[in-house]
């Protein structure tokens, strides 16, 4: 493929579990982008702070050991023999372990902590400052790349979104209860929403896509045509 020597920033956001990273992480690799999944971040956060039990017993966070702790926290990304990037936790990959219940349970808490996502927010602007980068969260239109050339804001219904975590984890072999992740999906939702500091919103100038009944396939023509269309109007 033939990759255009201009280069921009693509910001896709939306909820929890509703295939934005799929459709980012595709077209990163048709385009030659880098793909940065800011979620995993966060969890590896919470990972870090499960592992140092900086969770209180009523699930609220010891904000103040945290912060004190927060700089010996270091989170990279190194591509795995599949070309797929894993996460790595000073060091260690815990790419299967941020993904586990546990850290999908109490990250929330975690992203609602305004001096971890100053932190976050400051390494990710970083590593978009050349360009060439597709990043998805919950605040990259927002907060991350206000500047973005190509902002998405991806949709699908909670109970979609519930049912294709679940085939996800039970390939993988764990044993999960629908009612179980449905709510886990909606209480998400719900944290992201009300929290305080940078809560999941469309930006304005974001285009929406609602995937609930589009395949993998499907949405990642339509990424790809809106990436066509954003670099011919350069
Ligand atoms: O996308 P995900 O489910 O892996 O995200 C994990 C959590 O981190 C979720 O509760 C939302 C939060 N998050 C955030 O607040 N800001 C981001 N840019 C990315 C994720």
């Amino acid at each position: 493929m033939n990759h255009s020597t201009k280069k921009i920033v693509i910001a896709v956001d939306g909820f929890s579990s509703c295939g934005k990273s799929t459709m980012a992480k595709d077209l990163a690799k048709a385009i030659g982008y880098i793909y940065i999944d800011s979620g995993a971040m966060y969890r590896a956060v919470t990972l870090f702070a499960l592992r140092r039990n900086l969770f209180l017993a009523d699930g609220q966070v010891n904000e103040e050991q945290l912060r004190a702790e927060l700089p010996e926290i270091r989170i990279t990304f190194v591509l795995n023999q599949e070309q797929r990037p894993e996460t790595y936790l000073n060091g260690e990959n815990v790419e299967k372990e941020i993904r586990g219940l546990e850290v999908s349970s109490r990250v929330s808490r975690i992203a609602a902590l305004d001096f971890v996502r100053a932190e976050l927010v400051h390494q990710q602007q970083l590593m978009g400052q050349e360009k060439g980068i597709i990043m998805d969260g919950r605040d990259i239109g927002t907060c991350v790349f206000p500047n973005a050339e190509l902002k998405i804001f991806v949709t699908a219904s909670a109970e979609i979104r519930a049912q294709r975590r679940y085939d996800e984890l039970t390939a993988k072999g764990e044993k999960v209860n629908f009612e179980e992740i449905l709510h886990n999906v909606q209480e998400r939702d719900r944290i992201d929403m009300t929290r305080a500091v940078s809560p999941l919103r469309k930006a304005d100038d974001a285009l929406e896509l609602d995937n609930s009944h589009l395949t993998p396939e499907q949405q990642k023509e339509w990424l790809l045509k809106q990436y066509n269309r954003v670099i011919a109007a350069l």
